[in-house]
């Protein structure tokens, strides 16, 4: 890999990887061709904006020709362009069937026009529905999507397979867990949890909180992308876990901890329509190629928290926008308004 076409690599999971792949490849060169839709943000590439072997070209995978312009001379393709919120997806799934399956056709055909050897697809946990430890989900196994979003990334994700059998190209494709980190947008749990803690408001957790997620430290999840990149099999997918899994009420009380707050800022609000209780993977066939996670669920919580807590100028100005301001209102509001006040369990 010299050239590396990585496509929405100003949010939180594709800077991260920028950022990785900079510092572990010092020869390697990165195009990033990102949209800037309100969870995209070039501030997260700060310290690699001035490197000579970055560059950032304003575009969406939605449009075919922007992919082909951009992505020419790059020896390697990696798609992390998704709308990811599945609340949002619940409100409106138009921009994730556009970017999460269009999106996804275009840099795949723009990928096979340029002749790319490598693309790697940036999937979900989600494709496959609830599961649980005794009935871990591997790579093989159905997908059973269960909210709009998990749909749509299905359905690329599906586009992949297809490209890579029909087509004879290297794409591979990763499924991680529930990512934590820094730089993750506050509509997340996990830095929503964080900065309304920091702020002394509410923590909003949806139904009895007992419902379980993976907390897979962003980078450890970029190491294994990395990776996959270099080494995943042509037309092969594959599972990234840190079997870090936590309910929702656990991690809310584990971020109010951290932060020395009382766990009476917990509120149970009403539930996430389609919730699904629980993700559960093996991710053998990863192991296999020599990754294995380096972050707990107590150091992965803890080191989130902190980095939120030392950078409130980064996601300060996101939450007092209007735009999120809005969002939270519809999102929240009446939740908030009907909500149960914290039980100890
Ligand atoms: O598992 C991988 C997925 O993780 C990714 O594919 C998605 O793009 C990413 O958004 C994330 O999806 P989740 O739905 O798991 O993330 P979210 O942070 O929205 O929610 C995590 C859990 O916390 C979930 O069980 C819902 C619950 N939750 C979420 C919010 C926003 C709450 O209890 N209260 C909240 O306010």
């Amino acid at each position: 890999m010299r050239r590396v076409f990585v496509a929405g690599g100003a949010g939180f999971i594709g800077s991260a990887f920028i950022r990785h792949v900079l510092r572990e490849r010092r020869d390697a060169e990165v195009v990033n061709f990102d949209a800037l839709t309100y969870a995209g943000n070039l501030a997260n590439l700060a310290d690699v904006s001035a490197d000579r072997r970055y560059r950032f070209v304003r575009g969406s995978v939605t449009d075919a020709a922007a992919v082909a312009a951009a992505l020419a001379g790059c020896d390697a393709v990696v798609n992390f362009a998704a709308e990811s919120h599945v609340d949002r997806s619940i409100h409106d799934a138009t921009d994730f069937i556009d970017t999460n399956v269009r999106g996804v056709h275009s840099v795949l055909t723009a990928a096979r026009e340029a002749g790319v050897a490598r693309v790697l697809h940036v999937s979900t946990d989600e494709v496959y529905g609830p599961a649980t430890h005794d009935d871990a989900r591997s790579e093989d196994d159905a997908f059973r999507p269960r909210s709009p979003y998990a749909a749509s990334k299905a359905a690329g994700d599906m586009l992949c397979h297809a490209f890579a059998e029909t087509h004879g190209m290297g794409v591979v494709v990763a499924r991680p867990a529930n990512n934590v980190g820094p730089y993750q947008h506050p509509e997340k749990a996990v830095p929503l949890f964080i900065t309304r803690a920091i702020a002394g408001e509410p923590l909003p957790v949806y139904g009895d909180g007992l419902q379980v997620r993976d907390r897979l430290h962003v980078d450890d999840n970029v190491r294994a992308l990395l990776l996959l990149l270099e080494r995943g099999e042509a037309g092969e997918a594959y599972n990234i876990q840190a079997d870090n899994h936590h309910t929702n009420i656990d991690v809310a009380r584990a971020i109010l901890d951290a932060l020395d707050r009382p766990h009476d800022l917990i509120r149970y609000v009403d539930d996430r329509e389609g919730h699904d209780r629980c993700y559960w993977m093996d991710w053998s066939k990863l192991r296999a190629l020599g990754w294995a996670p380096t972050y707990d669920f107590d150091r992965a919580i803890e080191a989130t928290v902190r980095w939120y807590a030392g950078n409130r100028a980064w996601w300060e100005p996101t939450v007092r926008a209007g735009a999120f301001r809005g969002y939270y209102e519809r999102q929240y509001g009446a939740r908030l308004a009907g909500a149960q006040p914290y039980r100890a369990q």
